[in-house]
């Protein structure tokens, strides 16, 4: 038989392999793979759920208008610049659909959150990695790569797994330097787990740089990963591609009155983020007593190293506990761990304490 075919580059996309793909013979008790925020969303989100079920058989707003004003209010915005998508990853993938193609390039720090590549293969552009030393990216690094046909560099601020971040003033160096032909693409998926001063998500950049864009994710530290909710911030000058291709309907009326519930409960995002720093610290020194490494961390996971990787994970899963193997992003000798609740830590901790494997 023979079947119609895809592009070229459409095959050489190793699909995504997320938290929830484990091998058989895990239990999925306490999972601890996708970074997700443990204490879920504010109360008032399934208040508004509940609120809006009735209403599920109508068509929602195309464009997100309640959302993207309460997005303008909440993060003080213009909501003509806000477009809202089906997640973050879905403003990645339509970034590369406006402003990419074949023959172009697209910029992507070494060990990058998987959507870039896949973003950038389904418009038949070439990745181009972005070489780290010590899994830090360096402004010279990134500007060397630039070409004639650069037209997108993905920036992970700060990255997923690699949890490094670029400073304001390395951000500023970087700015004033990159070409203007090359769209900007701050993925802030993690920013509000940040509270460095040196650190900045990116909208006094769009303000600045028309070449400067930022995504967010309602999945992180707002809890809502399910809802599938993200957006986009960027001069309606870059804006006006992304509306021209977006599916009409790309956010559910559900996910968009759950959205506007979580700006409005602020102090629960603060307190998500301020027990994810207490278990993290908390976390942090029980590795050091275990003598098991991690790097550098600042969100909501970190990255721990292991002789025996495989054997650990298979040694967590078989006793509920779901962690990230790394091999896919090329560090087979890392498990990604997303901060859970001080109960689930406690247990990892005292589960890999008995591990024969370390
Ligand atoms: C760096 C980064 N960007 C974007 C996303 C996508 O988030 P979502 O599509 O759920 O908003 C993730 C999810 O893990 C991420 O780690």
């Amino acid at each position: 038989m023979s079947f119609p075919k895809s592009s070229e580059s459409i095959y050489s996309i190793s699909p995504y392999i997320g938290g929830d793909v484990t091998p058989p013979g895990f239990v999925r008790r306490v999972v601890l793979a996708s970074n997700e925020n443990p204490y879920g969303p504010s109360p008032a989100v399934k208040r508004a759920i509940s609120e809006y079920i009735d209403r599920l058989h109508c068509y929602p707003s195309g464009a997100a208008n309640s959302l993207r004003e309460a997005i303008g209010k909440a993060h003080d915005v213009d909501p003509a610049w806000v477009v809202t998508g089906n997640g973050s990853e879905d403003i990645l993938h339509l970034l590369a659909r406006a402003y990419a193609g074949h023959g172009d390039e697209i910029l992507i720090p070494q060990h990058g959150f998987g959507v870039y590549k896949i973003a950038t293969l389904v418009v038949g552009a070439t990745p181009v990695y972005i070489p780290r030393v010590d899994f830090k990216l360096s402004v010279d690094a990134i500007l060397e790569r630039v070409t004639e046909r650069t037209k997108i560099f993905y920036l992970d601020h700060p990255g997923n797994p690699i949890a490094h971040y670029l400073t304001n003033a390395e951000i500023e160096d970087l700015l004033e330097r990159m070409p203007s032909h090359v769209l900007v693409v701050f993925d802030s998926a993690y920013a509000e787990y940040m509270e460095t001063d040196d650190y900045h998500p990116g909208t006094k950049w769009v303000q600045r740089y028309p070449n400067v864009v930022m995504a967010r994710s309602f999945s992180k530290a707002y809890g809502m990963a399910n809802l599938r909710l993200g957006w986009l911030y960027a001069h309606p000058e870059i804006v006006d591609p992304i509306h021209r291709i977006r599916p009409p309907f790309n956010t559910t009326g559900l996910s968009q009155a759950a959205g506007i519930a979580a700006l409005e409960d602020q102090a629960w995002i603060k307190h998500c983020v301020g027990l994810n720093k207490e278990n993290l610290s908390w976390f942090e020194n029980a590795m050091n007593s275990l003598g098991i490494k991690i790097l550098p961390y600042t969100s909501n996971f970190v990255m721990a190293h292991f002789e025996n990787t495989q054997e650990v994970y298979h040694y967590l899963g078989k006793k509920g506990l779901i962690v990230r193997p790394m091999g896919a992003y090329a560090l087979p000798e890392y498990l990604r761990i997303t901060i859970g609740t001080a109960e689930q830590m406690q247990e990892l901790v005292a589960t890999l304490s008995l591990c024969p494997h370390l």
